[in-house]
């Protein structure tokens, strides 16, 4: 059911949208948990003591890293779900088998706080989330049934996708997820670039790619933060976001499973598109679970050049 803006008399919540989506309750019920962990990740953010993992705090505690303190959130709500089947975080060795198979279960591969190392000095973080049904986590991210991240910023938000639309929810003053963005959709190419990376390691199709893009007036927009930094890309609906091969990293820096399939997920369906240099990110077929791939992912025009640099090399 569209929302238009200006027509909405109340706030939508997360779940009343999952609802009207018309998928299977387990899936909503495993969304609604995700983001319900989220407020006790941003309660960890926003007031949890800033350390390392092994150190201890005022009062001699042992300390979490943040990344570490919020895997353990986001799994234990995950594991009492009782509709996933299998785990897999940026901060585990392996996947974690919860359950055996059996119909309307679904295994997931997150990354509970991305761009921790920005806590410190007080600039956005995320959660990345990719959802797959079934328990195998090693498949093309072609196959996820949803997708989805969470931004801590001066806001909390949550930005969605079950295969019908992205849509932006915002957590209100009662910590509620409501709707502030539905279907929201990105122009063909745009005037913003977030290259990670160190330009120096750059290869010359990428480095003449940037000259291009300086050419054009394209604005630099990069926070070291990949949630973030695609949250500006998707919701202002223009721009490029690439952690290219680097000399000496032929695969970047991003993880496939976690980071780059369910963002690529999102951005697909708001009309754009993510590549890894060579195919579309969501058609690789992973090796291993900590597979890094290349990254170009943006608006559709925008990727495009992108491989056209790449390929005139
Ligand atoms: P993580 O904190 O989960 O290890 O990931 C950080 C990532 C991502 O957020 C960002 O896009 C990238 O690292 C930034 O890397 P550079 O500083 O090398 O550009
Ligand atoms: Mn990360
Ligand atoms: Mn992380």
């Amino acid at each position: 059911m569209p929302h238009e803006p200006g027509t909405t008399k109340f706030q939508i919540d997360l779940r009343r949208h999952l609802r009207e989506q018309n998928i299977c309750d387990n899936l909503v019920h495993l969304i609604c948990e995700i983001a319900e962990a989220g407020k006790y990740v941003i309660n960890a953010v926003r007031t949890g003591d800033l350390g390392v993992a092994g150190t201890s705090n005022l009062y001699g505690e042992e300390q979490l890293a943040l990344d570490v303190l919020s895997d353990r959130i986001i799994k234990k709500r995950l594991i009492h779900s009782g509709v996933v089947c299998s785990i897999l975080s940026e901060e585990m060795d392996e996947v974690l088998n919860v359950k055996p198979e059996a119909d309307g279960l679904y295994s997931v591969g997150y990354d509970p706080l991305d761009g921790s190392s920005l806590v410190d000095v007080n600039l956005a973080v995320g959660t990345i989330v990719s959802i797959h049904s079934g328990c195998t986590l090693l498949k093309p991210g072609r196959s996820q049934v949803a997708a989805l991240y969470i931004l801590y910023g001066p806001r909390v938000s949550l930005v969605y996708s079950v295969g019908k639309g992205v849509h932006e929810f915002t957590m209100n003053h009662l910590m509620e997820y409501t709707l502030t963005r539905e279907n929201i959709t990105m122009q063909p190419a745009g005037n913003i670039y977030s290259p990670g990376g160190l330009r120096n390691k750059y290869c010359e199709g990428v480095e003449k790619f940037v000259r291009y893009l300086e050419a054009k007036g394209a604005k630099l927009r990069y926070s070291g933060g990949f949630v973030p930094d695609i949250n500006q890309i998707l919701l202002k609906g223009k721009g490029i976001f690439m952690y290219p091969a680097l000399n000496g990293s032929p695969k970047g820096k991003l993880r496939l499973l976690f980071e780059l399939n369910p963002m690529a997920y999102l951005i697909e369906q708001a009309g754009g598109s993510a590549s890894n240099g060579s195919i579309p990110i969501l058609d690789i077929m992973p090796d291993e679970i900590g597979q890094l791939e290349p990254v170009f992912i943006g608006c559709k025009d925008d990727v495009e050049k992108a491989l056209e640099f790449l390929n005139e090399e």
